[in-house]
């Protein structure tokens, strides 16, 4: 994977990692439609399969999974990575969710988001039959309620505590993923503020996403907007993202771009704060060392989070073992 690994693969990778395993809802699998545990989603590779049925409708079905068809021809396509990978000694039976999982974090060492000791990764994903329902998805106008309750629904509890972190933070640290990649998604909805990079330096893996959502000011589009002071003023940014600073957002019949930011009252501002103010302060570390554990969260979403596993188990993704 790391000798094919190219830069424009590093947002769509990353972005599939959580879309395969954000699909889990222990509430909806089991009380909203009555169905039975097995079809509640989570890390289970169907991303592969819902976004060819995605292409195969002219991009009707699976809509969630829009964008990402540079990882899927890397992975599957036209790259074919998945089978190299396979033909490695030992490797040969390597499900389709760890492979997309494991892309998801070479995504972050390629960018320069690994913490310095390594991020440790598990095998084990097991691939599942059929689709995922990807509407259990956040979305881009959800708001930081909404966002708390979707990751509330992935069972976070025994990772949390294994991590020492609590649910508004280990949001506001997934969150920082969008440091990296592209609005690729078109027609630009009334939550996006456009098609194209959602940072400046958007192949990078910094906390510079907190330092651009957490500086912009109260009036989204005034003159010492910093986004704008650097003359790219189109960012992919969406309203969930304006959520990890401000609780309330200005008339909701707006498009973003129009709307006010009416307090920094977020469940999440204060770790926007603290990240941001590391990146200007040019020091990474807590928010590399943070995501690495996060991510690991998420990479366990729909299968018990054993933390032995974590201990003792694990291949340590650093960069020496990534090296062209
Ligand atoms: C917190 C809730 C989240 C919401 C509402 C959200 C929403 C979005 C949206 C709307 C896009 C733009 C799609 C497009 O226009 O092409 C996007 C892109 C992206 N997201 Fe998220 N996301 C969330 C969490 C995450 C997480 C947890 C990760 C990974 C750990 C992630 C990684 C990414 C990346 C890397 C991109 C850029 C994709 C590219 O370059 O093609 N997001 N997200």
């Amino acid at each position: 994977m790391s000798a094919a690994w190219t830069a424009d693969v590093v947002g769509p990778c990353l972005r599939a990692a959580f879309h395969d395993c954000g699909t889990y809802s222990s509430v909806m699998c089991t009380e909203v439609f009555g169905r039975p545990t097995g079809v509640c989603g989570g890390c289970n590779g169907t991303f592969k399969r819902e976004m060819e049925e995605l292409i195969a409708s002219n991009l009707t079905r699976f809509t969630q999974q829009n964008g990402m068809q540079l990882c899927y021809d890397f992975l599957w396509g036209t790259k074919n990575v998945a089978a190299a990978i396979r033909a490695h000694s030992g490797c040969a039976s390597m499900t389709d969710a760890d492979i997309l999982n494991l892309s998801g974090m070479v995504a972050v060492q390629k960018s320069g988001g690994l913490p310095s000791a390594g991020c440790n990764w598990l095998p084990g994903r097991p691939d599942a039959a059929g689709v995922d329902e990807t509407p259990r998805l956040p979305v881009s106008s959800s708001d930081a309620t909404t966002l708390m309750a979707v990751f509330a629904g992935y069972e976070f509890d025994t990772s949390m505590q294994f991590f020492n972190m609590e649910m508004a933070e280990t949001v506001a640290t997934l969150s920082g993923a969008h440091t990296v990649g592209q609005s690729r998604v078109r027609p630009v909805g009334p939550n996006s503020m456009g098609i194209g990079s959602m940072t400046v330096t958007d192949t990078v893996f910094d906390g510079e996403y907190y330092a651009e959502v957490a500086t912009s000011t109260k009036g989204w589009f005034g003159p010492d907007h910093r986004s704008v002071v650097m003359g790219t003023g189109n960012k992919g940014w969406f309203g969930s993202d304006r959520h990890g600073l401000c609780n309330e957002l200005s008339d909701p019949t707006l498009n973003l771009k129009d709307r006010h930011c009416l307090d920094e009252a977020s469940p999440f501002a204060p770790y926007y704060k603290s990240y941001a103010a590391d990146f200007q302060a040019n020091n990474d570390a807590a928010f590399f060392s943070k995501f690495c554990k996060t991510y690991q969260m998420m990479s366990n979403i729909g299968l018990a989070f054993d933390p032995t596993d974590y201990a003792t188990n694990h291949f340590t993704i650093t960069d020496a073992l990534l090296a062209p």
